[in-house]
């Protein structure tokens, strides 16, 4: 391990500290978005906690995360703690695959993302934002964020398996809360009591995990009996062979497809969920949305083609991710001793990029706490070094559905705004929560009202 002169300085948590802390439930554990922030404010954008025996490095610095994720990239794997709490749930899909094995499935699910397709995918996205915007009862409170997750699932399932699950998108998105619950009770550098007891909730993920399971070994058992490649995700996986012409096990399939379930909805429901909390809370920046959707669209459905003049569209969905990057944070563990200037990370310690403390940084969001989509437009966005803001992370290992993701906010934000104000419920608090995903830890409660766009000049 490294000696204490070669880390840089940081808080230093004793293990009794720890063990105190494990032993209370993860819901009223410190606020760890808060933990993060002061320790920037203490110790600045490049330090150590020593937490117990273990090093843990907090960066928020854009040339030590541009280092750790895309020029040392190789230098790195994904840490125990993503691994202790995911792997359970995701297996060895590609976010916790590593090597040689990571690289050739990610070769092999990149053409369901490449820029041709997701043109194609634009319009399954508006066509299922229509469908539940159908459901919508006006004047009645409802949860925003529930909305935003279900309708992301019916497009992940529908683009990426060709599988319509919106008769039980209510009830994967509540298995999917049990299992990101249940992950983020497993995020803890020891052991815990948690790991040894069979708890309510251990047994609660066990099952949430049988459903989802057989719900996607029905989704690809339906995909095999059609036999036609349908140009998805899924027919991709399913004809992929390797060198001696075997097929990928149904193991690997299975890890692949909840990876990509998962991990290709609640990141956008949360990205949208605090674009619509944001966005009623500044009503300057809702009348310039509906200015832009106004003189562009004048009330009808956006296209692709419609998005290159859509260009505030863009900056809020920007400007809320960095607000609230729904990956709070990426983790990583060195493989080697990584020299960071006079520092030292040693091999196996736990690296943390923050996302969340860089992109409040005032020297590069000036007027951090502020919603200001302002910052993103073509001019002033060049003035953000490269590696301050991250949503999607950075180099190798960067977000495989960035374009889908950004294409999908932008199209169901436009297409939600011009048909609705969604205004909040007085007295409901939005409050962030780090659980993966900064999540509002209520929901976003809000009214939806009818809203008639203008027409667009002719
Ligand atoms: C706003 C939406 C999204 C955000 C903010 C987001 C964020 C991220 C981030 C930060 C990573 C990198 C993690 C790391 O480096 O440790 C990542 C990886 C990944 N994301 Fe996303 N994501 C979003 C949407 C999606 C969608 C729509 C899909 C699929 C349909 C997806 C699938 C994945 C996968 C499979 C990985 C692992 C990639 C690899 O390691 O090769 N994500 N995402």
């Amino acid at each position: 391990m490294a000696s204490p002169q070669n880390v840089p300085p940081g808080p230093v948590y004793p293990m009794w500290v720890i063990r105190l802390m494990q032993a209370m439930p993860f819901k009223t554990r410190p606020d760890s978005m808060q933990v993060a922030m002061d320790t920037f404010k203490r110790f600045g954008d490049f330090a150590c906690m020593r937490v117990g025996h273990k090093l843990v490095f907090q960066i928020s610095n854009p040339e030590i995360a541009h280092q750790v994720l895309v020029t040392q990239a190789d230098q790195f794997h994904k840490d125990d703690l993503i691994n202790r709490s995911l792997r359970p749930i995701t297996g060895n899909g590609l976010l916790l695959s590593e090597d040689d094995f990571w690289r050739k499935q990610r070769k092999l699910a990149q053409p369901a993302f490449h820029h041709k397709r997701i043109e194609a995918y634009a319009t399954a996205m508006v066509e299922e934002t229509e469908r539940v915007l159908a459901t919508w009862q006006t004047d009645q409170p409802f949860n925003v964020m529930a909305e935003m997750t279900k309708l992301a699932l019916n497009i992940v399932a529908r683009t990426m398996f060709s599988a319509d699950v919106s008769d039980v998108a209510a009830r994967v998105s509540q298995l999917a809360s049990v299992l990101l619950e249940a992950a983020n009770n497993r995020v803890a550098l020891f052991t815990t009591l948690y790991d040894l007891l069979p708890t309510p909730n251990k047994r609660q993920e066990k099952q949430a995990l049988q459903e989802i399971d057989a719900l996607l070994s029905q989704i690809i058992r339906k995909h095999r009996a059609r036999g036609t490649d349908n140009g998805d995700l899924l027919s991709m996986l399913l004809a992929a062979k390797d060198e001696d012409g075997n097929s990928m096990s149904d193991q690997q399939l299975r890890d692949e497809v909840i990876t990509i379930f998962l991990a290709g909805h609640e990141t956008t429901a949360v990205t949208l969920a605090w674009a619509w909390a944001l966005l009623a809370q500044n009503p300057d920046v809702e009348a310039k949305l509906w200015a832009e959707l106004d003189s562009v669209l004048g009330g009808r459905p956006p296209t692709l083609a419609d998005l290159a003049n859509l260009p505030y569209t863009e900056m809020i969905i920007k400007e809320a991710m960095r607000l609230y990057p729904p990956a709070g944070g990426l983790t990583r563990t060195p493989l080697t001793d990584i020299q960071v200037g006079e520092y030292v990370m040693p091999k196996g310690s736990n690296v943390f990029v923050s996302t969340h403390v860089m992109h409040r940084d005032p020297r590069y969001f000036p007027e951090p706490e502020k919603f200001i989509p302002e910052r993103f437009s073509k001019e002033r966005e060049a003035d953000i070094p490269r590696y301050a803001y991250i949503p999607f992370g950075a180099g190798p290992r960067i977000c495989i559905g960035n374009a889908f993701a950004m294409l999908e906010a932008r199209l169901l934000l436009a297409t939600i705004a011009q048909r609705f104000k969604l205004s909040l419920v007085e007295g409901h608090p939005i409050v962030p929560e780090l659980l993966f995903t900064i999540r509002p830890k209520y929901g976003v409660q809000v009214v939806a009202k009818v809203r008639q766009p203008a027409l667009a000049p002719a």
